[in-house]
């Protein structure tokens, strides 16, 4: 699609960094991708209580933390006092949470693609993540390397706001394709559409395609499925083990 930066997009790409070797959303799981040999992570941002943008999926830290709190509780400073790396392995204890900022810097350094899931969890307020994040992340990695996607419409609006499609590849992500997603795309001028693999069908992924939208399948770790919805036309699957996805050799 012209209308949009030339987005390489990978057969797969890490979901949460390598998230099957290394704790979810740190810099250690985008280390261990790219030493895999796997050039691209989805990762989910959001912003704490003094609006740092981080990179966390659960609206509080209990379960990949050793603290309990919300995020719009925490400010920077508690934040960088948690361990986000041992619940996962002893290897990795003392492992921070990354700020947005941190973690560009590493995609920047080992030239890697990013899926930036704006994630917006009960409390917080899509706009402003989009604020917080989006020209950041323009800011440091170039247009083909970056895709925007959300499960929030108004996090995907402000996003575009900020930047034209030219500059900015947006995904529309769904669990379920809604029946509205052409007016949704369409709305937002998106790039991709990314669909929960345990819903998706052939027909959906063949309609995307024909639209003009670059399909991307989460989180697939069956090789089987992968071969599947690579067959059907996916241009891309987010998978929490993607080296078990590449080519032999
Ligand atoms: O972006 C794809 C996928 O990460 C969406 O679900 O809950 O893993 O962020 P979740
Ligand atoms: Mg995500």
């Amino acid at each position: 699609n012209p209308a949009h930066p030339a987005v390489a997009l990978p057969p797969v790409i890490g979901h949460r960094g390598y998230s099957a070797r290394a704790p979810e959303n740190t810099l250690s799981a985008v280390i261990e991708t790219r030493r895999a040999g796997v050039r691209w992570v989805e990762l989910d941002a959001q912003l704490l209580g003094d609006a740092t943008p981080v990179i966390w999926h659960d609206r509080d830290v209990g379960r990949c933390s050793n603290g309990r709190r919300r995020l719009i509780d925490l400010t920077r400073e508690d934040a960088a006092r948690l361990d986000a790396g041992r619940w996962f392995g002893n290897a990795f204890a003392g492992e921070p949470m990354a700020t947005l900022d941190e973690m560009l810097a590493l995609l920047d350094e080992l030239d890697m693609g990013l899926n930036l899931e704006l994630k917006v969890n009960r409390g917080h307020d899509p706009a402003v993540l989009a604020h917080r994040a989006v020209p950041e992340a323009m800011r440091r990695l170039p247009p083909e390397r970056l895709i925007v996607s959300s499960f929030s419409a108004r996090a995907l609006a402000a996003a575009r706001n900020i930047a034209p499609p030219r500059r900015l590849a947006l995904g529309t992500l769904y669990k379920r394709l809604p029946v509205d997603w052409r007016r949704r795309c369409e709305a937002i001028d998106a790039f991709s559409v990314h669909l929960d693999w345990r819903y998706a069908t052939r027909a959906q992924l063949v309609a995307i395609r024909r639209a003009g939208y670059a399909a991307v399948c989460y989180t697939v770790n069956e090789p089987a499925a992968f071969a599947r919805y690579r067959a059907w036309g996916a241009a891309s699957v987010i998978s929490d083990d993607p080296a078990a996805f590449l080519p032999a050799g």
